[in-house]
C-alpha cells in the first residue's frame, strides 16, 4: 500500500493549482475526500481508490493520467494553436495544469482515437518509431479506391521529403470510397500524402485503433475517459512496451 500523502500535495499533483491555492480550496470548504468535507490541507490521505470532489466536481485520483479522447474535427493537438481551438480546451482544466500531452498528434481535421497522458516515458514509448506501433486510419476518398492504389500503398510510396518509402502495413477496403489503412510511422500528414502519391485524396480521416486498442464504441466525439490498468495492459501488451 502506498504511503498516505497530504491533501494539499494530492490536490497539487492532480492539477488543481499551486500548493497555496490548494490549501485555500480546503479552507474554503470546497474539497471533499471520499464524500466527506475536508478541513485540514495537511491531513495525510490514502491514495488507493481515492475520490475527491473539488468545487463540486468529482475527481478520481490518478498518480499518472492516461486518457482516451475521441477527437472532433476542427481542433488542433497543440497547447499553442494557430488557426483552430485546442483539443485541451475540451478537457477539464486540471489536465492542462498538470501538463497532459497528446501521444502523437492528429491534424486539425482528423477525428478519432487520441491518447493523452502526463507520463513522459509512456508518451516516448508509444511514439518512438523504433516500436513500429500500428495505427489504423479510416480514409474516405473522393475517387473510388482501386486495387492498384492499394497495391502501391502496400509496396511503398516515396514522399517528397524522404527517399525511404512509406508502406502501409495492411489495407482493408471497407467500401468503394473507404479504406482502413494501418501504418507504423507518424510522418507529417503521412496518410494524406500517401493517398495523394497514389493518385487519390483524403476527404475525411479518422483514427480508429492504436496497437490492439480500439476507440471505445460508446465514447462520443469530444468525450474523454480514463484508461485503467486493464486498458493499459491491453495496450502495452499489443504494442510490446
Ligand atoms: N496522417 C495524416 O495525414 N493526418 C493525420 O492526422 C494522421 C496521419
Amino acid at each position: 500500500m502506498a504511503k498516505p500523502i497530504s491533501l494539499e500535495k494530492i490536490l497539487f499533483s492532480q492539477g488543481f493549482g499551486t500548493r497555496r491555492y490548494c490549501a485555500d480550496l480546503v479552507y474554503a470548504d470546497l474539497v471533499k475526500v471520499n464524500g466527506v468535507l475536508a478541513d485540514d490541507p495537511e491531513e495525510r490521505i490514502a491514495i488507493e481508490g481515492l475520490m475527491l470532489n473539488v468545487e463540486g466536481q468529482d475527481w478520481e485520483y490518478h498518480e499518472k493520467a492516461y486518457i482516451v479522447f475521441n477527437k472532433p474535427p476542427n481542433y488542433e493537438c497543440s497547447h499553442k494553436t494557430t488557426h483552430h481551438p485546442s483539443v485541451y480546451s475540451l478537457l477539464p482544466s486540471p489536465f492542462v495544469e498538470r501538463g497532459l500531452q497528446c501521444v502523437g498528434r492528429l491534424d486539425y481535421d482528423t477525428t478519432g482515437l487520441l491518447l493523452i497522458s502526463d507520463d513522459g516515458q509512456f508518451i516516448h514509448k508509444m511514439t518512438t518509431p523504433k516500436k513500429n506501433i500500428g495505427k489504423v486510419y479510416e480514409i474516405t476518398t473522393p475517387e473510388p479506391i482501386t486495387a492498384s492504389q492499394i497495391e502501391h500503398l502496400l509496396n511503398g510510396v516515396v514522399l517528397d521529403d524522404d527517399p525511404k518509402p512509406c508502406h502501409a502495413i495492411a489495407c482493408k477496403q471497407l467500401a468503394e470510397h473507404i479504406l482502413a489503412m494501418t501504418i507504423v510511422e507518424g510522418r507529417y500528414h503521412q496518410v494524406k500524402r500517401m493517398m495523394a502519391a497514389v493518385g487519390n485524396h483524403v476527404l475525411n480521416l479518422h483514427r480508429s485503433e492504436i496497437g490492439a486498442y480500439q476507440m471505445p464504441t460508446d465514447l462520443a466525439q469530444g468525450e474523454w475517459r480514463w484508461l485503467y490498468p486493464e486498458d493499459l495492459k491491453q495496450l502495452s501488451q499489443s504494442v510490446g512496451i
